[in-house]
């Protein structure tokens, strides 16, 4: 507690306490506010309200500060790995070496899929949206590990779901790639690392670098505290609702374009500059017309009004994986020209709109092998870690209730029916 505010409703005065985090952050607590005046807050997009207090993850969107549980980004990025962070978001601590042997051999045990949901991903169209296909394989693996549907999950529930998703999620990405390509599921290698496995089973093979490469972007999408997703996955996790229908609320809200389905938008953005000849004026123009509802998909953020660090990090890492995999790909030009012109516009400068984690996430994956329709779905697999961390959290939460917020009626006010032949 840090003291308390004073709030003047005229014919009232009440004392809100002042809540701080552990790096400063402050909070009026309004708890207790209609209670005691009648009032509520209204806050679109919750722009300036936090739904809980959190240890997971920091991040300071003026200082382009982002860190899991206190490690930074930059360093877990450079000398981390994804299941390592996995674990460290999970349980608050970096794991001993034996724990880490542990957790990589549970993850990797969790190697097939219920049959029946081997032929229900075969059963969907080639066509099929990636996301969609995830999201429902996801909320049908309730249909086969009923007895995990219960609303109190124990510790050891909790941490035997965490590894089984993390392993069976990686395996649902795989397999729908493989059906919309019209090929044979590859089965999983559990001698190889996560991504390794991972890539082997999309493609057959597995480069140490490309590995290397997709593990570093899974690091950086890992958590990101009360994202959009993140808050779907603690409002559905907080009606006590199974985890598969939680983690499956998650993805469906990831899939939008002002989210997680920015990382696909950038991709398709670049490639009609690309076609119309690359200038990038068009496309800043089309941005900053409010007549028109395009948006530069990939800049600006709701946190960050400084670099969103991870999109440096990846920025370094396109030259490099490009470079290494002698991929001489023209969006990126296109997305480094975008950029510096963007940065110079006073229109992007004036509302601080940065590049962010999915501007050129995408220049990656694609490097990478892996289409364009499937880059949200490698953002599930990234963000998954960060869900679960976030859905513990709140199951933990003895102050923890159901989501429910309340709302300013402006609908008509009370009316009488009228019969039919009386209207
Ligand atoms: C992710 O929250 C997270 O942490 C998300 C994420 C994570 O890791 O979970 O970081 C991942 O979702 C990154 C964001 C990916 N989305 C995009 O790249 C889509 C393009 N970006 C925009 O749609 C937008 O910037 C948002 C959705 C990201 C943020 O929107 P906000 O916070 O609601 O900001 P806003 O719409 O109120 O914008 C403020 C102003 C507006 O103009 P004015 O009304 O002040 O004149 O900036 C303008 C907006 O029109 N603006 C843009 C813009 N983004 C904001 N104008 C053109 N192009 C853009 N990209």
């Amino acid at each position: 507690m840090a003291g308390n505010a004073k709030l003047d409703l005229g014919d009232k005065t009440i004392e809100l306490p002042v809540i701080e985090g552990s790096e400063g952050e402050k909070a009026l607590d309004i708890s207790k506010l209609r209670a005691e005046t009648g009032y509520i807050t209204l806050d679109n997009g919750f722009v300036n309200t936090g739904s809980c207090t959190s240890a997971v993850t920091f991040l300071n969107g003026e200082k382009g500060i982002l860190r899991y549980r206190g490690y930074p980004i930059e360093q877990l990025a450079e000398s981390s790995n994804f299941l390592e962070v996995s674990w460290l978001l999970y349980y608050g601590e970096l794991p001993t070496k034996t724990q880490m042997a542990e957790f990589e051999k549970k993850v990797a045990s969790f190697n097939e899929l219920p049959e029946g949901l081997e032929s229900m991903i075969s059963s969907f169209p080639k066509s099929a949206h990636p996301m969609g296909v995830l999201s429902s394989a996801t909320v049908a693996l309730s249909a086969y590990y009923q007895d995990h549907l219960g609303p109190n999950p124990t510790d050891k529930d909790k941490e035997d779901l965490f590894a089984q998703l993390l392993g069976q999620v990686k395996l649902i990405v795989a397999k729908s790639y493989r059906n919309s390509q019209g090929l044979d599921p590859i089965a999983s290698d559990s001698s190889l690392s996560y991504c390794k496995d991972f890539l082997n089973m999309m493609f057959g093979e597995a480069d140490d670098e490309v590995a290397k490469a997709l593990d570093v972007l899974l690091i950086l999408h890992a958590d990101h505290e009360q994202n959009c997703s993140a808050s779907t996955v603690r409002v559905v996790g907080s009606s006590h609702a199974n985890i598969f229908s939680t983690i499956s609320g998650g993805i469906d809200a990831l899939w939008g374009q002002l989210h997680g389905g920015a990382n696909q938008a950038v991709l398709e953005m670049l490639e009609e500059i690309n076609k119309a000849g690359g200038d990038a004026e068009k496309a800043l123009e089309k941005a900053k017309d409010k007549e028109d509802p395009f948006k530069l998909m990939g800049f600006g953020h709701r946190v960050y009004k400084n670099f969103d660090p991870r999109a440096k990090i990846i920025k370094v890492q396109c030259d490099k994986v490009l470079e290494k995999l002698n991929v001489n790909d023209p969006l990126l030009n296109i997305a480094k020209g975008l950029e510096k012109q963007a940065l110079e516009d006073e229109y992007f400068v004036k509302r601080k709109l940065y590049p962010n984690v999915d501007f050129y996430s995408g220049i990656i994956y694609k490097a990478l092998g892996i289409p364009t329709n499937m880059f949200t779905a490698m953002f599930v697999l990234g963000r998954l870690p960060g869900w679960m961390s976030q859905w513990k959290e709140l199951r933990e939460d003895p102050s923890a209730k159901i989501c429910r917020p309340r709302q300013i009626y402006t609908g008509p006010t009370e009316r009488n029916y009228k019969a039919l032949d009386e209207r």
